[in-house]
């Protein structure tokens, strides 16, 4: 089983978002899936409720045994919506326990890139715990095409030791406005589903 969780420090980094489209990209390339809600905002849920319900498992796990629970939905391949660890604490270090991949996702800019230090901490100091196989990738995300801005944040968190995904998602109105809609096929995360697949050895 394929144990991936979206995970930040705090809200509105785009883990929703990657989370859903991800489930959608491993779904359509026959993988069975399941999204695990852990966020007691339960956007995930409400996103399913808007679409009449995705097209593979999801149900609503806001709870501090998430670590306990999450395999029972026994698809090749778990995804965790984690709501922000400086809120939910105990459910979103349940799910660092958990996965087998935890991802970041992080934009560009000064903010969210001065955020990766203290995330690095609660990663550091939970490395007794986590499973042996974990790995992290900090998913660059609301990347703007042609500037700057989006290599100079790989150079600099690549320079800091965190591992870069080869994967960056475009900052796109289709991203923006997909909330509660079918996402799109072939996109950005399409590439983020197979380099995970590589990476992760399946
Ligand atoms: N690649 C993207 N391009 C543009 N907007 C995005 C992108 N990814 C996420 N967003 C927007 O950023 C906001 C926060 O995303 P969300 O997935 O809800 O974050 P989180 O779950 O971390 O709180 C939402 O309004 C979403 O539509
Ligand atoms: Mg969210």
């Amino acid at each position: 089983m394929l144990r991936i969780a979206f995970i930040n420090l705090k809200p509105g980094t785009g883990k929703t978002t990657s989370a859903v489209w991800l489930a959608y990209a491993f779904h359509r390339r026959g993988l069975s899936v399941a999204l695990a809600d852990a966020d007691p905002g339960a956007s995930a849920l409400e996103w399913s409720d808007q679409v009449g319900g995705f097209p593979f498992k999801i149900g609503g796990l806001p709870v501090k045994d998430f670590h306990r629970r999450a395999d029972d939905f026994a698809t090749d391949v778990v995804i965790g919506d984690i709501p922000q660890i400086e809120d939910h604490a105990p459910i979103a270090r349940s799910a660092i326990r958990w996965a087998n991949f935890l991802v970041v996702p992080v934009a560009p800019t000064g903010i969210e890139l001065d955020r990766m230090s203290p995330l690095g901490n609660v990663l550091e100091e939970m490395e007794d715990v986590m499973r042996p196989d974990s790995q992290t990738g900090v998913l660059l995300n609301r990347v703007v095409t042609g500037a700057a801005s989006g290599p100079s944040a790989r150079r600099v968190l690549t320079g800091q030791g965190y591992p870069v995904l080869t994967t960056a998602i475009p900052r796109l109105e289709v991203f923006a406005q997909s909330f509660g809609a079918e996402p799109e096929r072939n996109t950005t995360y399409d590439q983020l589903a197979t380099e995970l697949l590589e990476k992760a050895g399946k």
